[in-house]
């Protein structure tokens, strides 16, 4: 039989690394649109959107990816509910990484607000109504949504930390293949 498989796939690794630098970008988007004014802030949105709906495919492909080429298993000595809470916060990730460029079209729909996709072609808006009003409260849920993000990537990275300087396994090594593996 097959030994089964430890390690990610390298369109797994790319895909975890351009989408988690993707979410960074997306922070330091709003950051630069908060601090500047006129067409140049304008501009930081436009591209803020063009780089979200980009997460939003690439988090479809990434899952269609996942369901293609199942889990590698985690460290043998990791207890059950640390398993249980991992796979959890991987299937909350994929939710959240959905619902954060979905409400950003739909409220960009909702306003009528078009956008060309890195300035090359208009990217089609949803038809849904409701103008400012539902536009805004979308906007709402857009921000509650990234908290929630920001709750998960925290205690990702713990997590990661945790694995790599207290369990002291190879779970880091295989995300990042740059860090030596533990023999
Ligand atoms: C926005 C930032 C990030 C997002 C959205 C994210 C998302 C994810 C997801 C969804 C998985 C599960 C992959 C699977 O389906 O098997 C995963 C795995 C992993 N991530 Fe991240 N990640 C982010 C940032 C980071 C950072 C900064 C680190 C390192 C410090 C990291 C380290 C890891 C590791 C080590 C795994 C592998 C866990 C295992 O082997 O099962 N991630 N990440
Ligand atoms: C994973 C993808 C995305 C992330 C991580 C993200 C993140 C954020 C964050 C952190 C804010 C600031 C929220 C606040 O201040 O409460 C924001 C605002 C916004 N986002 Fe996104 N976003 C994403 C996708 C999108 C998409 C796809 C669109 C539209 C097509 C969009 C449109 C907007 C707009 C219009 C704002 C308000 C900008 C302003 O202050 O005028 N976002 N986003």
């Amino acid at each position: 039989m097959a030994e089964p498989r430890n390690r990610y796939s390298g369109v797994s690794l790319a895909l975890h690394w351009v989408i988690a630098f993707a979410v960074l970008a997306q922070v330091l988007l709003i950051a630069a649109h908060d601090k500047t004014e006129g067409a140049l802030s304008r501009e930081f949105v436009t591209l803020h959107k063009s780089v979200g709906v980009t997460i939003l495919v690439l988090t479809l492909a990434r899952i269609g990816w996942r369901l293609a080429h199942p889990a590698i298993a985690l460290p043998d000595g990791m207890p059950r509910w640390e398993k249980l809470v991992a796979r959890t916060t991987h299937v909350l990730f994929y939710a959240l990484l959905i619902a954060m460029p979905m409400t950003g079209w739909l409220a960009s729909s909702a306003g009528g607000r078009e956008f060309a996709w890195f300035g090359l072609f208009d990217w089609p808006l949803l038809p849904v109504g409701g103008g400012r009003e539902t536009a805004s409260r979308l906007m709402g849920v857009h921000g509650l949504v990234m908290k929630g993000l920001y709750v998960l990537i925290a205690l990702h990275v713990l997590a990661a930390l945790k694995h790599q300087f207290v369990n002291r396994d190879n779970v880091l090594h295989r995300m990042i293949p740059l860090i030596p593996r533990r023999p």
